[in-house]
């Protein structure tokens, strides 16, 4: 596709209520070599995913990405050799998500896999087992209710998550409640970022049984 086709194409799959910064894209991608999705810059997430939790290589892995909007931290494991399955329920989110692998090199398009699906336990489930699940800035998003019996089917299926959470949210859900969801699942902390007290409205929590 033609630079001048990839850019409409960005401005057409912006999404209505993203807001003006990131003129309609949550995530900052770049698709083709000085191509960038606009996206409202997710600070250093991948940096420090790299390198606090994630081993050397990925390769042989199986990933499974809730809420993976755009698909950037799937590039980024495909990257490192992983197959990757991205969840994502919003159909703007996932519009753009297809659009973003369409642009990439074929190797790296052919390890990611999205579902335009929310996040139930049996949809869990029904994706079978992983190396690992990331759930980057969205937990506390998912219905409350819906929080406990997600997490018990995460333990189903792998027996490692990179968690980032809000210590609070509007519901009802805290970091207390969500930590405690992973403890009674058999999940333990191997480590978090940023500890004591820097940590800030958002933590890092890496869970492995
Ligand atoms: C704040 S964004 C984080 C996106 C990405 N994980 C990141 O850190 O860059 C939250 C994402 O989760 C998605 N989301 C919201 N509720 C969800 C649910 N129940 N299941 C899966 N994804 C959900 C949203 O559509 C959105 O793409």
């Amino acid at each position: 596709m033609k630079a001048v086709d990839i850019n409409a194409k960005i401005i057409g799959l912006a999404h209505p209520t993203e807001g003006k910064k990131g003129k309609g894209w949550y995530q900052r991608i770049e698709l083709k070599k000085g191509i960038w999705t606009p996206g409202v810059g997710l600070g250093n997430t991948w940096e420090v995913m790299k390198s606090d939790f994630l081993p050397d290589t990925l390769k042989r892995k199986k990933i499974l990405d809730i809420g993976c909007n755009a698909g950037y931290h799937m590039i980024e494991a495909a990257r490192m050799g992983a197959m990757t399955v991205g969840i994502e329920p919003d159909e703007y989110y996932y519009a753009q998500a297809e659009f973003v692998k369409s642009c990439l090199p074929k190797r790296l398009g052919k390890r990611m896999v999205f579902y335009k699906e929310w996040t139930t336990p049996n949809f869990l489930k029904s994706l079978g087992n992983f190396d690992m699940i990331w759930s980057i800035n969205v937990l506390h998003n998912l219905e409350y209710k819906l929080q406990a019996p997600c997490i018990l089917a995460m333990a189903d299926i792998t027996d490692e998550v990179i968690a980032r959470y809000r210590n609070k949210s509007a519901n009802k859900a805290t970091k207390e409640s969500i930590d405690k969801y992973f403890r009674d699942v058999g999940f333990r902390v191997k480590s978090r970022y940023p500890t004591g007290r820097k940590e800030g409205a958002y933590r890092y929590i890496h869970y492995v049984k």
